[in-house]
C-alpha cells in the first residue's frame, strides 16, 4: 500500500529529543494558551496561585482591583522563584532578599535600594504574562500581548453549551494529577483518536458508540473535537457508571497545543486540564473536575471510577509507544483516517514551530 504522504507521522526523534523539546517550549508553549487555574482558587484581592505554562513559572493573582493579574513568577533581582502554592497575600514578597511586589508585579520596594544611585523601581517590574477566563476555568498565555482567550477557544464556549453544559453554574469538585513515562505528544496524540478504544477501554467501549460510523471527529481552528454518542449500557471499571441524563453524548475537546476539555454524558460535567511536557519523555497531566449543583454524590463517585479505569488503561498504552518511538528504531509512521485529529495536531505543530 502506498502512504499519502499527509498520513506520515512527524519523525519519531521528536518524541525524544531534548533540544526538540526547548524549540516546543519557544515556539509553542510561549505562546499559546494553557489551563492553569480555576476561579474557585481566586477568590478575593490577595488571592494567588503559583503554577506553570509548561517551562514559564507563572504567577495568576487576584489584584485589589478584583481583575486577575498573570505574572512571571521570577524576581527581578536574582531569580528566585516569588510565591509558591496557592493562598493569599497583602503583597508578593520574594523570600530570598525580601523584594516585594505589589499584588499588580510593581516593586513597591527592595532593602538598600536607597544606597543604590539611580535605583529604577519601575524597570524591575514582575513581568506580564497575559490571563484570562472561560466561565470558572482560567487560562494563561507567556505572551503578554497574545490575542484574546476567546480567539483560541473558538467554537468551543458553545460546542458546550449546545452539549447541554453551562460551564459558568459549574462547580469545582476535586483535582487529580499523574505523571508518564511519555512524551507529551505520545499522550495528547492518544487523547486525539478513539481507533484504539474498541481494543483498548472495553468499558468506554460498552458506554458510548466508539464505531467508525457513531463517533464523529471534528477540526476547527485550534480545538479539535470528538463527539461519542451513548450507546445506553452501563459500564467502566466497577461496571454501574450510568451515562443517561440531560448531557446525552460525551464530548472530548482538545484546545492546541496541550488543553484537555472532557464532557462525559449523563449529568452535566466537565473535566479540563493540560499535558505538560516535564522532560523530553515524561509529561504531566492534571484534571480539574467540575459538577453541576446536586448531581448525586454516588454518580460522581461511579464516573470517576469509569475515568480511572480508562486512565490506567491509556498509561499502559503510552507508556508502550513511548518505548517504541524513543528507541530510535523507526523513523516515523503512519495515520489512519480514524486519527484525522492527530493530522491536525502534528499540522499544527509543525505550522508553529516553523514560525
Ligand atoms: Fe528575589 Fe533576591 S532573588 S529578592
Ligand atoms: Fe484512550
Amino acid at each position: 500500500m502506498a502512504v499519502r504522504p499527509e498520513s506520515r507521522t512527524i519523525p519519531y526523534a521528536w518524541y525524544a529529543n531534548p533540544a526538540t523539546l526547548r524549540t516546543e517550549q519557544e515556539h509553542v508553549f510561549a505562546r499559546s494558551w494553557q489551563y492553569v487555574a480555576h476561579t474557585g482558587q481566586l477568590p478575593e484581592s490577595g488571592s494567588f496561585v503559583a503554577t506553570r505554562a509548561v517551562h514559564v513559572p507563572v504567577l495568576v493573582v487576584r489584584a485589589r482591583d478584583g481583575g486577575l493579574r498573570g505574572l512571571v513568577n521570577v524576581c527581578r533581582h536574582r531569580g528566585s522563584l516569588v510565591c509558591e502554592g496557592e493562598g493569599r497575600r497583602e503583597t508578593l514578597q520574594c523570600p530570598y532578599h525580601a523584594w516585594t511586589y505589589d499584588l499588580d508585579g510593581s516593586l513597591r520596594s527592595a532593602p538598600r535600594a536607597d544606597r543604590e544611585p539611580g535605583f529604577d523601581r519601575e524597570a524591575h517590574s514582575l513581568l506580564p504574562v497575559a490571563v484570562d477566563t472561560w466561565g470558572p476555568f482560567v487560562f494563561v498565555n507567556p505572551d503578554p500581548d497574545a490575542a484574546p482567550l476567546a480567539e483560541a477557544l473558538g467554537e468551543l464556549p458553545a460546542l458546550l453549551d449546545a452539549g447541554g453544559v453551562d460551564v459558568e453554574t459549574l462547580r469545582f469538585h476535586h483535582r487529580t494529577g499523574a505523571d508518564y513515562a511519555a512524551n507529551w505528544k505520545v499522550c495528547a496524540e492518544n487523547y486525539l483518536e478513539c481507533y484504539h478504544c474498541q481494543v483498548a477501554h472495553p468499558g468506554f467501549s460498552k458506554v458510548v458508540d466508539v464505531s467508525e460510523d457513531a463517533y464523529r471527529l471534528e477540526e476547527n481552528g485550534l480545538v479539535a473535537s470528538q463527539y461519542g454518542p451513548v450507546k445506553g449500557a452501563r459500564g467502566g471499571g466497577a461496571g454501574s457508571f450510568d451515562p443517561s441524563g440531560a448531557v446525552e453524548r460525551g464530548q472530548f475537546h482538545f484546545l492546541f497545543p496541550n488543553t484537555t476539555v472532557n464532557v462525559m454524558p449523563g449529568h452535566p460535567n466537565v473535566s479540563i486540564g493540560p499535558v505538560v511536557p516535564t522532560g523530553a519523555e515524561t509529561t504531566h497531566r492534571f484534571l480539574d473536575y467540575f459538577f453541576a449543583a446536586g448531581t448525586p454524590a454516588d454518580w460522581i463517585e461511579d464516573l470517576l471510577a469509569f475515568d480511572d479505569q480508562v486512565g490506567a488503561e491509556d498509561r499502559v498504552l503510552v507508556e508502550r509507544v513511548q518505548r517504541g518511538v524513543g528507541s530510535g528504531a523507526l523513523e516515523g509512521g503512519v495515520l489512519v483516517a480514524s486519527e484525522r485529529l492527530i493530522a491536525h495536531f502534528q499540522r499544527l505543530l509543525v505550522d508553529a514551530l516553523a514560525s
